[in-house]
Order: C-alpha cells, then sequence, then structure tokens
C-alpha cells in the first residue's frame, strides 16, 4: 500500500467508524454489528500504526483511551458555569413563575428536561473538531479532563452536517448508565473490591481518573442541555438544541420526552407528573426536572445572580423511600472470602419493584446505623439493583432489641474470620477449605473475561466440586471424559465440549491466566499492567514490593496483596502445576515491526500530541525494545513529551541518556 493509498483508506475508515458510533451511541440505531465495528477498528488501528505521520488526536481508535499520568491542567471557563436553584413543590414553582413574569410582561414559553444526576462538563469546539472539556470545578475554573471525556463515545468529536459556530461551548452532564454501574458493583465485589455507592459518584469519580483506558472500560454516557456561543445559533434554546442534535450531540430525545414545551404551570406539571412516574424505567438516574424560559431575548432580560440563572429552575424530586420491618441478617461469602451481611426484609413496594434484601455493606454500617433485628427500617432505591437501608425509624423501635453482634466464624466453614487493619470487611481466611471460596475461585477463573472455558458455568464448577473430581484451578486439567461421563446431566457431547474448552484455554494470554489466578485487588486492568511490566509469571513472582509499587497505578495495596500470594506455598505449587500442564505464563512477543529498538530499555515520560502513552509503550514493544517506569544506569532512550519533569531530565542528563521528542521516535520507527 502507498502512503497515499494509505491516507485514503485512514480518511474514508476514521469517516465510517465515526459515523457507525453515531448511529449507535447518540441515536441508538446501529447499522452494522459489533463484530464488523470492531473490524474496522482494528483496520484502523493497524494502518495508524504503520503510518504514525498520520495520527490523528481526534480519530476513533483515541476512544479507546490510553494513559495519562499527570496531574489534570486547571483552565479558566469562557463564561462562568452556574448552579441551578432547587424547588420542591407546586407552590414554590408557581412562585417563581410569578417572580419572572413580573420582570419579563410579555408572554413565555417554557423548556421542560431531566435533571440528569452526574457531573457537569463544559465541551468547547473549534472548526468542528472537539477542543477540549472541562469540570465545572468552582464555576469559574475546572478540570482540563479533555483525554477521558474523548472515550465517551456519545460525545463526537468531529462535528456532522454544517452550520456550526467557529467556536463554541456546549454544556452537558456525564454520567453512568444504571445497568453499566450495577455491572461494575458486581465485578468489583468479585475482586474483594468494595462496592461504589451510587451512580453519580462513580461518574464524576471515573472522569477523574489518570488512566482514561479505565474511564474507557466503564459505561458513562452524556446529555448536553446548553449551548454557548458569541454568533447567534438561534432565538431560542429549544431550537439550540435540535440544531445541536444535527451537529452530532446527543441532545435529550422529544420523542421520548425527554424535553418537551410547555405554555404554563400546568403544562409544566404534566411533564414533572409524567417522569414523577416513570423516572424508574430510564436507564439512568435523574433527581429531578429542569425548566427554563426558551426565548433568548427573554433569558437575557432575567438574567443572573452571582449563583444561578433567573431564566431557569430546577424541580427536585425526593428520593423515594419506605420504612419495613428488618427480619433477619444473613451473610454471604464472596470467592476472595470476603463476608457481606445483607437485611432480609419484610417484603415492601418500592419504586415499582418488591424489596426483599437490602445491602448492609459492612460491620461499621451496621454499627453506625445502630441496626437491631426487629427495627423498623428506611430502605432507599436509587438505580441500584440492591437498594440501602439508609436508617432506623427509631419511634417504632419496640423495647428489648439487643444490638447486632457481627459474626465472628464463617457461616460455611465455621472458621474465625479476620478483619485487617484499615479493612472494612471480614474475610474468611480458610481459602483452601471454605466450599464457597473454592467454588468461587474456580468459577472466576472459567469467567468470560479470565480463560472463558466453554461449555462450563456455575453449575458445572459446583456439581465437579461436589463430586470431588476438582478443588481448585489446576485440577481443571487433570479432567479426563470418562470422569465427567457417569456424572448426572453431562450429556457425551457437553463432556467433549468441556474438555476441548479447558485444552483451547492454554492458549489464552497470560494477562487473562493473571487476572484468572483471582490475587485479591488485582481485576482486568491491574493483571494487564503486571503482565506488561513483568512479562511473565517468575519476574512477577519474585518482584518485591518496591518494584510492584514502581509500576504505574499500582499502590501499596495492590503490591502487598500481589507479595503475599505469591510467597504461599500452595499458590507456588497451584502455578507451577499450572505452568505444567502448558497454560501462558509470559507474554507474547510482539509481531510485525521493526526490531529497530531491539535490546534498548526505553523510559517514555510526559504526555504526546500524537500518541497516548499505551501506544507509545505498544510501539516501543513492536519494535523490539523494552518500556520502563524509572530512569537509571540500564536506560538507553527516554522519549520525552510535553511535561517531563525536571528532575527527570536532570538525572537523565547526569547520566548521559540520549533524549529523543515524538516526531524523532516516529521517525526512529517509520525510517526503519
Ligand atoms: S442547565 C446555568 N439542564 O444540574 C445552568 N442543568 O444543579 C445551566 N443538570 O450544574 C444548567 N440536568 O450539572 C441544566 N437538563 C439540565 C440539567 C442540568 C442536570 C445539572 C447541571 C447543573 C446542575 C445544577
Amino acid at each position: 500500500m502507498t502512503t497515499e493509498q494509505a491516507k485514503d483508506r485512514i480518511d474514508t475508515l476514521r469517516e465510517e467508524l465515526e459515523a457507525h458510533n453515531y448511529r449507535y451511541y447518540v441515536e441508538d440505531n446501529p447499522s452494522i454489528s459489533d463484530y464488523d465495528f470492531d473490524q474496522l477498528l482494528r483496520e484502523l488501528q493497524e494502518l495508524e500504526d504503520k503510518f504514525p505521520e498520520f495520527n490523528d488526536p481526534s480519530s476513533p481508535t483515541r476512544r479507546v483511551g490510553g494513559e495519562v499520568t499527570r496531574n489534570f491542567e486547571t483552565v479558566p471557563h469562557k463564561y462562568p458555569m452556574l448552579s441551578l436553584s432547587n424547588t420542591y413543590s407546586k407552590e414554590e414553582l408557581e412562585d417563581y413563575l410569578k417572580r419572572i413574569a413580573k420582570l419579563v410582561p410579555d408572554d413565555m414559553e417554557f423548556v421542560c428536561e431531566l435533571k440528569y444526576d452526574g457531573a457537569a462538563i463544559g465541551i468547547t469546539y473549534r472548526n468542528g473538531v472537539l477542543e477540549r472539556a472541562v469540570t465545572r470545578g468552582d464555576g469559574t475554573q475546572g478540570d482540563d479532563i479533555t483525554t477521558n471525556v474523548k472515550t465517551i463515545r456519545s460525545v463526537p468529536m468531529r462535528l456532522r452536517g454544517k452550520g456550526y459556530p467557529e467556536e463554541f461551548e456546549i454544556r452537558g452532564e456525564i454520567f453512568m448508565l444504571l445497568e453499566g454501574f450495577n455491572k461494575l458493583n458486581q465485578e468489583r465485589m468479585e475482586e474483594g473490591l468494595e462496592p461504589f455507592a451510587n451512580p453519580r459518584n462513580t461518574a464524576s469519580g471515573t472522569l477523574k481518573m489518570q488512566d482514561s483506558s479505565i474511564v474507557a472500560s466503564r459505561p458513562l454516557d452524556s446529555f448536553l442541555y446548553f449551548v454557548l456561543s458569541d454568533e447567534a445559533i438561534a432565538d431560542n434554546h429549544y431550537t439550540s438544541m435540535m440544531k445541536a442534535r444535527e451537529w452530532g450531540f446527543k441532545v435529550p430525545y422529544p420523542e421520548k420526552n425527554y424535553i418537551a414545551k410547555a405554555k404554563d404551570l400546568d403544562g409544566i406539571f404534566d411533564f414533572i407528573n409524567y417522569w414523577q412516574e416513570n423516572r424508574h424505567l430510564l436507564p439512568f438516574e435523574i433527581d429531578g426536572v429542569v425548566v427554563k424560559v426558551n426565548d433568548y431575548r427573554q433569558q437575557e432580560k432575567l438574567g443572573s445572580t452571582a449563583k444561578s440563572p433567573r431564566w431557569a429552575i430546577a424541580y427536585k424530586y425526593k428520593a423515594e423511600q419506605v420504612s419495613t420491618r428488618l427480619n433477619s441478617i444473613t451473610y454471604q461469602v464472596g470467592r476472595t472470602g470476603a463476608i457481606t451481611p445483607v437485611a432480609n426484609l419484610e417484603p415492601v413496594q418500592l419504586a415499582g419493584t418488591t424489596v426483599k434484601r437490602a445491602s448492609l455493606h459492612n460491620a461499621d454500617q451496621i454499627e453506625k446505623l445502630d441496626l437491631r433485628v426487629g427495627d423498623h427500617v428506611f430502605v432507599e432505591k436509587g438505580g441500584e439493583i440492591i437498594p440501602k437501608v439508609i436508617g432506623v425509624d427509631m419511634e417504632k423501635r419496640p423495647p428489648g432489641l439487643e444490638p447486632v453482634q457481627y459474626i465472628q466464624h464463617c457461616p460455611e466453614c465455621n472458621t474465625a474470620l479476620v478483619r485487617a487493619e484499615g479493612e472494612a470487611l471480614h474475610y474468611c481466611p480458610n481459602d483452601m477449605g471454605c466450599p464457597p471460596q473454592i467454588k468461587g475461585r474456580i468459577q472466576h477463573f472459567i469467567s468470560r473475561k479470565a480463560m472463558d472455558i466453554e461449555g462450563m458455568g456455575g453449575e458445572t464448577v459446583e456439581l465437579f466440586v461436589n463430586e470431588g473430581l476438582i478443588s481448585n484451578i489446576a485440577d481443571l486439567y487433570t479432567l479426563k471424559k470418562e470422569q465427567l461421563l457417569p456424572l448426572e446431566r453431562l450429556a457425551d457431547k457437553s463432556a467433549q465440549n468441556i474438555i476441548d474448552g479447558i485444552e483451547a484455554s492454554k492458549q489464552i494470554p497470560f494477562q487473562r491466566v493473571l487476572f484468572g489466578l483471582g490475587i485479591r485487588y488485582v481485576g482486568e486492568t491491574v493483571a494487564k499492567k503486571l503482565a506488561r511490566h513483568f512479562e511473565n509469571i517468575d519476574q512477577l513472582s519474585q518482584a518485591s514490593e518496591e518494584e510492584l509499587v514502581a509500576v504505574d497505578e499500582i499502590g501499596g495495596r495492590i503490591a502487598t496483596s500481589v507479595r503475599e500470594f505469591f510467597t504461599d506455598e500452595r499458590h507456588i505449587k497451584l502455578v507451577e502445576r499450572l505452568k505444567l500442564y502448558g497454560l501462558q505464563m509470559a507474554v507474547e512477543k510482539q509481531q510485525g515491526g521493526s526490531q529497530v529498538l531491539e535490546g534498548m530499555t526505553i523510559v517514555i515520560s510526559g504526555s504526546f500530541e500524537n500518541y497516548s502513552r499505551t501506544e507509545i509503550k505498544d510501539l516501543i514493544e513492536k519494535h523490539g525494545g523494552k518500556n520502563t517506569g524509572s530512569v537509571s544506569g540500564n536506560t538507553d532512550l527516554i522519549v520525552a513529551g510535553e511535561g517531563m519533569g525536571p528532575s527527570k531530565r536532570k538525572k537523565a542528563e547526569d547520566l548521559g541518556v540520549r533524549i529523543i521528542d515524538e516526531q524523532e521516535f516516529t521517525q526512529l520507527i517509520t525510517n526503519a
């Protein structure tokens, strides 16, 4: 392929992929399969790798998210980012309407919108290209989180259509979809991590993460609700919104009644009542409705106070709560041995579902609530599948109830529980003998994101363990078809499938094997980082805590957990067996690159214009080099981007290490 052909193909692919993104994420009406989409994306990624001279920060491949290991820059808002005043009743809203009617005597039209419960963002576009995304901050200045916002698929990187101002800002809310939030929490609990409290905090926390590849993996979405420009776009808010929709933004859908015009209090209340009833059918959380004066001239007349515009007001819904009796508390044991207390409640209707159980999180939570079995408790439901107990109705407390005695022994195997200093959760330490832990670990190992063993599931694991065929993950590789055939419910074909699935799993890459081992705090992303850094199980298992924490984003808690895992004789034996059975215990060397960087130890520093840090690391490996974290006597080369620290530079200069910039790096690998 000539350079020119490559450029053409890259342009076509980018255009096509953005169009598919738009259909999928904004219109919710995809026209190709996920598989075909991935194929196109991969083709583009390969071309961009081969022809880095055509790299473009607004390419669809950038949505996957690289790493940014610098703090966010604080930038001023061009237009202050105000908040909204709140009302909670029809009377208050009526008063508000009367107040503004005095300031603007002509007829007024209102726009009703949902009040999305997430994090506010202001995004600037220049010549149709996403330039910068900034958090609200204190309203006058916020954090530049452009890299993270680019991972959100419903935020366009390039605009469609025409007629948009050369430069403008659009504001909206970034939030997390409920389904994804619940899935994320499920995964966290399986990894022995505390679940996140609610989708809103998770969304804003995610946006502030330094590693945008984690941001990319989380289900963030957006709705945009406010266009600001020095150039006139339309003479009212509603029309601007509909224009923004044509430019590719995800703006509230009139056809789903996410946005509607109203003439008066009654019209506004139709909208408020409709969503009061139906908010639980939405795939995201809202905490109210926002009412805006539609006409821009009237908005201007009304103006703003220091804190909020007078042309808009929020009507907030009260969180739905009920009170019901706490019948008992049960304790669940997870795969890592973590104990989760669960409240069993007298069944009660709440937000459209019957609630029987609620999460109690941990012992501290129970103590903080001063919970007693027999109490009437207040239960609240946000978007979470599992509702929360938020308090006790003290007036209804019958006399003589005893405070809850948190269990001291494992409900499954009766081993004494432990609780490490500073940890919120109790654990059952009997990891090799406690049935739910044994089964949980095997289930985790065979799961889709780990070894993805086809034909096996929770029930087969249960069966095999109960039948005494396996008691750990290594035992899977000793299974013979003849052993499975006598088991009930297992036909010849299914048994063969399982055996084939286990055999095939020997090709699963090292990072997933590592994730599958189920080391506490080693989730998918951490496993990937450790695998990339240490390259094989031997180097990883021998790494000291200092060497572990030297890896990007690996903290003390993870390091200790990894160290503990590999100092345990039983784990060492297990890993040895897995090795013997032929599982992948080292990263595969990248194929296809030149070997210009062969044998070189390379440090990258700062951030880059045309590559994410992950992309540079991949390129280094692809061309035969090795990427390490810190400058030392072994370092052969430093690729310096924007913002390389002065102390790093001095150290490099003292050691006489060659420093090259991004352009030189590109030349080095392209001329090879
Ligand atoms: S308009 C000048 N519209 O609520 C005010 N805000 O409590 C411009 N919010 O900071 C905001 N949904 O983060 C507007 N449909 C909506 C909204 C909305 C959620 C948030 C926004 C704002 C906060 C104020």
